[in-house]
């Protein structure tokens, strides 16, 4: 499938209809999916056959994405059941039968049960630069113990060098593969006392 074909695809996927301000539920765009997953497979072969984790999925459009480039199954965790009904109703809308979902706060998830569970884990966390410092290095931490070979991770350029500190006390090796302009929807941009 080409990129513009898969961009299109996503264009139809659903998104949040009430996004919470306190989940960061603000949705990866088709172009941004679309561009993200074409490289994971075109340049590293990381979805097609592969077990893909997606870490809070949202409505699915990376997870969805993921399956169209004929993942073996990916599954998506999230922690909010509105955003996980929509993640259903897509796959269903789309046919996709290659997606599982799993409700669960990835902050306290058993890490035991998933270690190395996945091939590859793609997502989109939450900044955590605000009232949840730190959430991006959460995902990025259970990530890593989930993923045999590869992470593929949305985040904002400013924290790149502390991911980088985080990378190197961790032992991994960190590679910016693109650098994408990101508009948050005007939904998202209002004070944070307005939360969902
Ligand atoms: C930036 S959105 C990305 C949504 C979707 N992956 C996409 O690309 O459109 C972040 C997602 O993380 C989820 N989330 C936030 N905190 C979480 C937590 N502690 N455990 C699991 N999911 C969480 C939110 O509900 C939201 O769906």
């Amino acid at each position: 499938m080409k990129q513009k074909q898969l961009e299109s695809y996503l264009q139809q996927v659903d998104g949040f209809e009430e996004p919470k301000l306190r989940l960061e539920q603000y949705p990866t765009s088709p172009h941004i999916a679309a561009c993200m997953l074409y490289t994971i497979q075109n340049t590293f072969d990381d979805i097609k056959g592969k077990l893909v984790a997606d870490l809070g999925c949202g409505c699915g459009v990376l997870s969805i994405g993921a399956a169209m480039l004929d993942a073996g199954l990916c599954i998506g965790f999230d922690i909010d059941d509105d955003a996980l009904d929509i993640f259903r109703r897509n796959a269903e809308e789309f046919d996709i039968s290659n997606v599982d979902l799993v409700q669960c706060d990835l902050c306290s998830l058993d890490a035991e049960a998933y270690v190395k569970k996945f091939d590859t884990v793609i997502m989109n966390p939450p900044f955590g630069t605000k009232h949840n410092q730190g959430m991006d290095m959460k995902f990025l931490w259970a990530a890593l113990s989930m993923a045999k070979t590869a992470v593929y991770s949305l985040h904002k350029t400013s924290t790149r060098e502390h991911i980088q500190k985080k990378a190197n006390d961790w032992g991994v090796k960190m590679e910016v593969i693109a650098e994408l302009r990101y508009d948050l929807p005007a939904v998202l941009q209002v004070p944070q006392k307005e939360i969902g």
